[in-house]
Order: C-alpha cells, then sequence, then structure tokens
C-alpha cells in the first residue's frame, strides 16, 4: 500500500507539471482531489479498513493529500502568473496614439479660466508681473494691514466668511478681496524688474474671493483681479490710462469711455468707482458708447498706511490699485446673463458658453499699438 502511494503521487505530480493551462491543471485537480478522484477514492478506503491499518494509512493518505494540493496550488500560481505575464505583453496601451475621439472638441474651458487668461496676456503686454496670495488669510492682511482696523465698519460690510482655526489669536478667514496680495506681494518684495528687492511694482492679482452672499448676481465665491502700481510720480492719469487701455483691449472695442466716480476704500485715498460706458440694445448690452453706464471695478489712490504696513517709504512712494470683478467682466463681454450658472456645473452651459482648448486667449488679433503705448 505504501508503495502504491508512491507510485500515485510521482505520476500525479508529474501531471500537475505536465498541465500547461489553467484547465489542464483543473482537470488534474479533478482525478486526483475530486469527488471521484485517485486521492478521494484512497481516503474512502480508510473507512473499511481495521483500526491498526487505518492508524498507519490514514497519515500516509493524509500527507499525500497535503502534498497534492500544495503541488496544485504552486503550479496554479505559476500558471497564473504566466497568464498575467503574457496578457501584459498583449495588451500594452499605447499612450500616445491618438484616441478615437478627438479631444480638442471635447472639453471646454470655462469662461472665466478664459478671461483670467486674457487678462494675463493684455496687463502682461503693458509690463504687469501676475500675483498670488491664498485663499485662507488671516485677519491681518485682509483688513488690519489694509487700514481697517478691528471696530472698522468695513470690516462687517464684507459678510466675512470665518474659519474656526486661529493665527496668533485671530480667527482665519476666507478672504473678502485680492486686496491682501497688494500686501503680501509688496512685502515680499517682488519687483517688476527682479533686480532687487522693493519698488517700483506693477503687477495683478486674479484669484478666487468669497463673501457671504448669494443672489441671482452674487455667489459666495466669486473672482476678482486686483491691480497695483507702485513708483515714485505714479498719479490718477496712469490710473486712468491703464484701465481705459485694459478695457478696450478686453472688450476689443476702439475706444472706451470710463468715468470715475468717487467713492471710499480705507485703503485707498482718494477712492473712485470706476464706470464704463455701455448701452443696452434690446437684452443685449454694448459696451464701449452709448449712454449708460455700468460700474466694473474699485480703484484710488494706494492709502500711505497701507504702504507702510508693507513695510514701504510712504514719503518717496505713491501709486494706484484697482479691483474688478472677473465675473463681471466676462458676463458682459461674452454676454452671459445670470452669474449662478457660472458654478453650477452643468455641462449644457459649459459646452455653449466654454472654450475649446486650441482657442487662443481672446485677442485674435493682438494688442493695438494703441493699447501697447503704455508709459
Ligand atoms: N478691494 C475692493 C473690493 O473688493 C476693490 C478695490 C481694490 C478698491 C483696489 C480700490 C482699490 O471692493
Amino acid at each position: 500500500m505504501q508503495d502504491d502511494t508512491g507510485a500515485v503521487e510521482n505520476r500525479i505530480i508529474s501531471d500537475i507539471a505536465a498541465a500547461a493551462t489553467l484547465s489542464a491543471l483543473e482537470d488534474v485537480r479533478v482525478a486526483a482531489l475530486g469527488k471521484k478522484g485517485e486521492v478521494s477514492a484512497l481516503l474512502k478506503t480508510l473507512g473499511g479498513m481495521d483500526a491498526e491499518e487505518r492508524q498507519r494509512l490514514g497519515p500516509l493518505f493524509n500527507q499525500l493529500k497535503i502534498r497534492i494540493t500544495e503541488a496544485l496550488q504552486s503550479r496554479r500560481d505559476s500558471l497564473e502568473a504566466e497568464e498575467l505575464t503574457r496578457r501584459l505583453a498583449s495588451e500594452t496601451l499605447d499612450m500616445t496614439l491618438p484616441v478615437d475621439t478627438d479631444p480638442q472638441f471635447e472639453g471646454r474651458i470655462h469662461p472665466v479660466s478664459q478671461t483670467m487668461e486674457e487678462l494675463a496676456v493684455i496687463f502682461a503686454s503693458m509690463g504687469f508681473d501676475v500675483a498670488e496670495g491664498p485663499d485662507i488669510e488671516s485677519g491681518f492682511y485682509n483688513f488690519t494691514a489694509l487700514n481697517i482696523p478691528d471696530a472698522h465698519p468695513a470690516r462687517q460690510m464684507h459678510d466675512t466668511f470665518y474659519l474656526t482655526a486661529e493665527e496668533e489669536g485671530e480667527a482665519l478667514l476666507l478672504r473678502t478681496h485680492t486686496s491682501p496680495v497688494q500686501v503680501r506681494t509688496m512685502e515680499a518684495g517682488a519687483r517688476a524688474d527682479g533686480e532687487e528687492d522693493g519698488p517700483p511694482f506693477r503687477f495683478i492679482a486674479p484669484g478666487r474671493t468669497y463673501r457671504c452672499d448669494s443672489d441671482q448676481t452674487h455667489t459666495p465665491m466669486f473672482h476678482q483681479i486686483e491691480g497695483l502700481v507702485i513708483d515714485k510720480t505714479t498719479h490718477m492719469g496712469h490710473l486712468k490710462h491703464t484701465l481705459e487701455a485694459f478695457l478696450t483691449a478686453f472688450f476689443e472695442v476702439d475706444n472706451v469711455a470710463i468715468r470715475f466716480r468717487p467713492s471710499y476704500f480705507p485703503f485707498t485715498e482718494p477712492s473712485m468707482e470706476v464706470d464704463i460706458r455701455c448701452h443696452r440694445d434690446g437684452g443685449k448690452l454694448i459696451v464701449g458708447a452709448g449712454d449708460d453706464w455700468m460700474e466694473i471695478g474699485g480703484s484710488g489712490m494706494v492709502n500711505p498706511h497701507v504702504l507702510r504696513h508693507a513695510g514701504i517709504d510712504a514719503d518717496v512712494y505713491q501709486g494706484f490699485a484697482f479691483g474688478m470683478g472677473i465675473d463681471r467682466l466676462a458676463m458682459l463681454k461674452y454676454g452671459m446673463p445670470d452669474l449662478r450658472a457660472f458654478f453650477s456645473a452643468d455641462l449644457r452651459w459649459l459646452k455653449h458658453y466654454g472654450f475649446l482648448p486650441i482657442d487662443v486667449p481672446g485677442l485674435a488679433g493682438g494688442l493695438s499699438n494703441k493699447t501697447l503705448a503704455v508709459k
């Protein structure tokens, strides 16, 4: 009997080794360990044996079953590994091959992204850098450094989202405007020509801003673009020309008329709101000419307190700042009536108003010479 199991074992083990596929291996398993398998049959014979014989052969048969099971398992592992290697070799994907649908006609660039690109292109042509700041701000940068002290009513005007996290004993917040980037960038001493720290400064800072406000023309998150120019002789004439040159290029019209309306911002003195001339033709708004005015942002000469907070000598340097709503600019230029649709992630809206990735940011004809002649 002992010899028998040795022969049975050798035969089954060599069958296992010879099985070239998983299904051939399964056949070997069934023939050995299946209900009617050879080893199962041996095990069944134990029932008819006397106690002594069973004690001698029981462990032997069980060992046989265990070794066969192990041999099957290890053969299965190596067949599966071979199979995987074969599939990996035959199913390789060449990621560089062109796909069936032309991707350039699939996705769309969001109008806000497109508009931001356009802003960067136009202001870059006038020598502006692009600066960035964090969305999560401290009360110091969002308010105090901008000449809005603790008890100032302007703090309440801003409908601020406060976070529970604090920094230096003061609650952090979501920035209510891009103006904190003025202070941060001046402080960091980034200057237009990169030669040494300090003024002159000439940069824009586009980005997300947040206010606890929501209706047809307000969303809790929106976008602003800040502009800042600081030098020794920068004056309001420069501000007006910069805005006119920008708006002419942005709206792709020959001329725009803007008007300054006296206003108040703690961080500028004097402060002006900026209106652009327009007229309404039925439901459509036409920018550039007409008998109506439309507000597009705030501006002013930077308050010396702000310069001092950023470590700039306010007796030597002066300049202007402006802030505009990017979403508002995009709505005006591309005729999108409802601001809320901007952020509702509606694919149909995006297909309609979005831009193809191959569209170069607006301004196909480039900037006019007039626009470029900003001194
Ligand atoms: N930060 C102001 C706002 O959000 C806009 C502004 C920017 C006004 C720069 C003046 C100068 O309303």
